[in-house]
């Protein structure tokens, strides 16, 4: 009889110790953004001034296998525990200790830190808690391409990156759906991140605008770009950003005003026609060879007003 009566005792016992310490989490769930640093709490009783030496503090993930993120073990730090995953990106901030905080701050998250983590924590009793970590990826920046293929036709491209994958749709100016015209690509490249690229062929005149909607189905979330057809002077727009245009337009400004010169030094009894003549010409090769534009599809005329547009530029 007496047997289990001290099973008894010792089973209260540990209860009742386990009842005192008691590990919480403020919050169970973390949604952080890939790249970005997040710092995941528990806390636990500390009465009066805490004994380092008897503290220990275990953060896990658990996947398949249980992984080491972080511990401490009777005051001292065990880094040499700790899953490779993991390596330098993790801290534990000590100043919190005293105030019953274990504070578990990873930087530069990346999408396979997402899961489910244990803090475990010995103080006197020993208690844990789960804490979920999700980690999005939204598709943020879209790269934008437009670039005429013949009369009224033009390639219009959108790329980004993301996770999970999104759809890519495509709208015209009227919200009409062209998705079913669209030819939409994924690369998985660094850490899970896929690389989506969709490209719409149409026909369009000019003044017209697209869209091209990334549409991530498990973050509810939408991105979009507005794609505009314009002449833009040499009656081609390729656009990867803003600044890249302008960059061009600089550079071919510069070349061409360069040439310009050259043939006024070297034809400088040339008639005025004759020059904007070569000049032009030498801006339409220059633009060729830059794969924007061929001009031998257009006539002189054309090529020549252009020229002289961007002369005005
Ligand atoms: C993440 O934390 C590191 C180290 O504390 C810091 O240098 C970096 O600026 C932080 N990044 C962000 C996005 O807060
Ligand atoms: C989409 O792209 C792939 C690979 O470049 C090509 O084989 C396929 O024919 C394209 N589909 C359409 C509808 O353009
Ligand atoms: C995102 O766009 C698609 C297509 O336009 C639409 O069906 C969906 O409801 C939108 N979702 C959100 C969250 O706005």
């Amino acid at each position: 009889m007496e047997k289990p009566l001290v099973l008894y005792i010792f089973l209260f016992y540990w209860h009742f110790l386990n009842a005192l310490f008691t590990v919480e989490a403020p919050q169970s769930l973390y949604t952080v953004e890939h790249g970005n640093n997040v710092t995941m709490e528990c806390t636990f009783p500390v009465n009066g001034k805490l004994k380092f030496r008897d503290l220990s503090v275990s953060w896990e993930k658990n996947d398949e296998k249980k992984k080491q993120v972080y511990a401490l073990l009777e005051g001292v730090e065990d880094f040499k525990s700790q899953h490779s995953d993991f390596k330098g990106r993790i801290k534990l901030l000590k100043e919190n200790l005293h105030l019953g905080q274990s504070l578990l701050q990873i930087t530069g998250v990346k999408l396979r830190d997402a899961g489910v983590y244990r803090c475990v924590i010995g103080y006197g009793g020993a208690d844990y808690k789960t804490i979920n970590l999700k980690v999005t990826a939204p598709y943020r920046t879209i790269t934008q391409g437009v670039v005429s293929t013949g009369e009224n036709k033009w390639k219009l491209t959108c790329q980004s990156e993301g996770y999970p994958q999104a759809e890519v749709i495509w709208q015209n100016g009227e919200y009409e759906d062209l998705t079913d015209k669209a030819n939409t690509s994924y690369e998985t490249g660094s850490d899970q991140l896929y690389r989506v690229t969709s490209t719409l062929t149409v026909k369009s005149r000019i003044d017209e605008i697209f869209y091209c909607i990334f549409w991530n189905k498990e973050l509810q979330e939408n991105t979009s770009a507005i794609l505009h057809i314009e002449d833009s002077g040499d009656g081609v727009m390729w656009t990867e950003s803003r600044r890249f245009t302008g960059a061009i337009l600089i550079v071919t400004a510069f070349f061409g005003s360069a040439l310009l010169f050259m043939l006024c030094v070297r034809k400088a009894g040339a008639h005025m026609d004759n020059r904007t003549r070569a000049t032009c010409s030498s801006i339409a090769k220059l633009s060729k060879d830059k794969n924007t534009h061929d001009c031998r599809d257009t006539s002189f005329e054309e090529e020549e007003l252009k020229c002289k547009k961007m002369e005005k530029t």
